[in-house]
Formats: C-alpha cells, structure tokens, sequence
C-alpha cells in the first residue's frame, strides 16, 4: 500500500487516491492536524480527464472543511452554498450525466423543496415504524441463510443484502432485478473501486451504462405500475402532480437512481463498521447484548458517527463570503468532510472513543442540519438497530475474523469484503 504521510499538514493531499486507501486511523490522524492547523485547507483537484474522456478538464480545486462548526454553517446556509451549480461532486457533471445523476441531492429550491415533497412521506418515522417487521423478517432470513455455516463474507452475504432488499421492496422491484440493483449501485457509488470496473473500463462511462441499466428498470417498472399503482415509492414518483406539474423523464430517472443508490451503499457500511467496532471493542459489545434495545438507542447513532459512510458533499459559493475568517470567491468549491467533523474534538468528549451510550451525538453522519439532510436517516437507523439486534442474539459470538477490505473511493468510506466467525446454530425457520 502506497505510505502517505499524514502529520504533517503539507504532505496530506485529500485528492489523492492514495490518502483513501490508508486505513481509517490514519486518515483521521491527518483530519485531526487539519481542524488543528489548517481547518479550511485548498487541494488540487485529482485530474480526472486522466481517467475518463468524460471528465472536463481539471478544475479550480477545493476548500476542505474539516470543523464540525465550520460543516454546520454552510449546511444551513443554501443561498451562499449552493447544492445545484455543477452537482455535489468535485468535478461538474459532464452534460451526458445530469440526466441520470442530478436528482434531489443536487438542486436548490424552489425545486428542491417540490422534489423532496413527493418522497418524503414515505420515509417519514411513521412510515419506517410500520415496516420495522418487514425489516426484522429480512434480516431474520439472511442470518438464516448463514446460521449454520460458522463463517461468512459479512457484507456479501448479511449487511448488503438487507439494504438492497429493503430499498428495491419499498421502490416495488420484484427480487428478479436485486441483482441487476446491486451491481449497478456498486459501480455508481464506488466511484472507480477496481473490483466493479472490467479491466480497462472508462469509469464515467462505466457509471453512465450503470445508470442506462437503472433506467431500463425504471421504464420497465413503470409501464407496470402505471397499469397497476401501488403503495410504493415508483407510484409515488410517476403518479405525482404538484401544481398541475408531473416529473420530467429525467427528474423521474435521476430521482429513481438516487433512492437506489443512497439507500444501498451507506446502511451496508455503517452495518460493517458496526461490526468491525463491536468486535475491536467488547466491552461496548457486551453493554449492547446486555439491553440491545436500551442501548440501541444511543449505539446506532454512534455507530454511523464512527463509520461516517459518506466521506464529503460538495456545495458551491455563490456569492463572496467568509467562513471562519476565510475568504470565499463566488465559483469556489468547499467539499463537508463529514468524518472529520465526527471527530471534531471541540465537540465531542473522547471523539476516538467508541462509546455506544455517548449522548448527546450531534454527529453529521447523515449530513447537518439543512434541507438536504440525509431523508433516509430514519430508515437506515432502523436497518442497523434490527440487524445488530439480530445479530447479537441469534449469532452471540459473531466477530470480524479478518482485516476489512476497503473499498478505495473518495466519496464512499466502505468495507466490500469483511470476513467474520461464530458458533453455528440451527435456522429458526429452515
Ligand atoms: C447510514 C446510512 C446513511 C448515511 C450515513 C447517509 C448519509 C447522507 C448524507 C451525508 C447526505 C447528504 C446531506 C447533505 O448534503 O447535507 C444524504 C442525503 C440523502 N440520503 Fe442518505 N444516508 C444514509 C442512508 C440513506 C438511505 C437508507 C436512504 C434511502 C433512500 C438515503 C437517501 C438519501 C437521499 C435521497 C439524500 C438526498 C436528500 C436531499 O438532497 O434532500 N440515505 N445521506
């Protein structure tokens, strides 16, 4: 593994590839000298027209901001720090991906608000409660599927597949086309990890067919569904009107994509995470089978504060500014690096303590506070609460047997593979 130096502000570029492939210690190492030193540092953006012939050529570069303060106040501030000029990654999406991938999480209002109006009923906490049983039973049946075996793949075979059936269920996709879902969200929200590109693959263009497959599904499903409406969140999207306005196609496609892909990769990694830590930390673990619902309601949320799933969202400044005594150009990018807020420790007391009674946790896992807050924050709080409830009472011995294997991205901070033991016991339902 290529060694990136990271005490020394200097030597840390958060561009390169290489800083996301040191194991997450480090990387919080280097986050903990730049809220010190340099809270607000400039980076180079990696030059991605390298990569792909999609990519425009090499930007202006970008602020990074590592302070939980710092992350709280561009995220309540819309009007100064835009979601929708270029989209949310580092570079500007090139024309032939803002159809697909310039959804909800990349517009401003007005069109923001109306967007997010359709969907949010159903993943209101309402909503979530009356589909916490159906979340039991699917994670119920995966463990098993594995109960007897004594040894597994953790994110293959248990943390993936809960999120991914959960969210294809809610968007109506029959389990014929799970498959099809995971494959494609893999390629769209890795950003270029190796293991979901063929040999030689352009990886714009490998998200660009990713995207396609998506759409295939969509139009197919929607065909269906509009002869046949029913409660899920595909009806919702194709049967809206708001003030005499139905969605475009490409408001329609890039909506689906998102729900997809948001949905799956981030519930599945703070699963892993949590996993990872429950295992490196007994003494927590023990405190959470000891009253799994007691402590699950603070663990969970400490769970996604240790993984923070999403390493950065970008926004744009729209009009000159300052931000803790910086100042800003109209046009600058600022990426919210949400892990080091976690970590931030004017905020957080023993911020490198895995402490699943810490409360309060104003942890920006799921975004800060904003109109772009995570809208399924509650959904994935219950995916995790269920499956490590789950876990530690049907599988009590259950640990991480093995190093993780990272997935290497700059937006995802994710575990693809994580291998992991216990006693085989026999299925409650065979
Ligand atoms: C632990 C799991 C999750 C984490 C850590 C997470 C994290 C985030 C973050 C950091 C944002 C951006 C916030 C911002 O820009 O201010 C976001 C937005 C979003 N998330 Fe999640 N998310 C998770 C699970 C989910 C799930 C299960 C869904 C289900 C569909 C989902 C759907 C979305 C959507 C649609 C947005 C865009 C919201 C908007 O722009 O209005 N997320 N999430």
């Amino acid at each position: 593994m290529t060694h990136v130096p990271t005490s020394n502000v200097d030597d840390i570029d958060l561009s390169d590839m290489a800083f996301w492939a040191l194991p997450l210690a480090e990387r919080q190492q280097a986050f903990a000298a730049l809220r010190a030193e340099r809270p607000l540092a400039y980076f180079e953006e990696p030059d991605l027209s390298l990569e792909s012939h999609l990519a425009p050529p090499k930007g202006r570069g970008y602020r990074a901001v590592t302070r939980h303060a710092d992350i709280v106040e561009v995220s309540r501030h819309p009007e100064i720090y835009s979601s929708s000029k270029g989209a949310i990654t580092i570079i500007d999406l090139p024309e032939e991906m803002i159809e697909f991938f310039a959804g909800l999480i990349s517009t401003d209002n007005p069109r923001h608000a109306r967007l997010r109006r359709i969907v949010s009923a159903a993943f209101s906490p309402r909503r979530i409660d009356d589909i916490v049983t159906h979340i039991e039973d699917v994670a119920g049946r995966l463990i098993d599927r594995v109960a007897g075996w004594g040894e597994c793949d953790f994110v293959t075979e248990l943390a993936a597949p809960l999120s991914l059936e959960i969210i294809c269920d809610m968007m109506g996709l029959p389990p014929s086309e799970h498959d099809t879902v995971f494959r494609c969200s893999n390629v769209i929200a890795s950003s270029g990890d190796h293991e979901y590109l063929e040999p030689g693959d352009d990886p714009l263009e490998a998200m660009l067919s990713a995207g396609y497959e998506l759409v295939d599904l969509l139009t197919r499903l929607s065909a269906f569904r509009r002869e046949h409406p029913a409660d899920d969140v595909t009806t919702a999207l194709i049967t809206t009107n708001i003030d005499g306005e139905a969605l475009t196609p490409a408001e329609l496609a890039s909506f689906f994509i998102l729900l997809l892909t948001a949905g799956n990769e981030t519930t599945r990694n703070s699963i892993s995470h949590g996993l990872v830590a429950l295992t490196e930390h007994p003494d927590q673990r023990a405190l959470w089978q000891a009253d799994p619902a007691g402590v699950a309601l603070t663990g969970v949320d400490e769970v996604v504060r240790w993984a923070s799933p999403v390493n950065w969202m970008r926004r744009t400044v729209t009009t000159d500014t300052v931000l803790s005594g910086v100042e800003l150009r109209a046009g600058d990018k600022v990426l919210l690096f949400y892990g080091s807020a976690n970590r931030d420790e004017s905020v957080f007391d023993d911020p490198n303590t895995f402490d699943v009674r810490r409360s309060p946790n104003p942890h920006l896992g799921f975004g800060a506070p904003g109109p772009h807050f995570c809208l399924g924050a509650h959904l994935a709080r219950r995916e995790i609460e269920v499956m490590l409830r789950e876990l530690l009472v049907r599988l009590p011995d259950i640990e991480a047997s093995g190093e993780p294997v990272q997935n290497v991205s700059r937006i995802v901070n994710g575990i693809k593979h994580l291998p992991c033991t216990f006693t085989p016991v026999a299925p409650r339902r065979p």
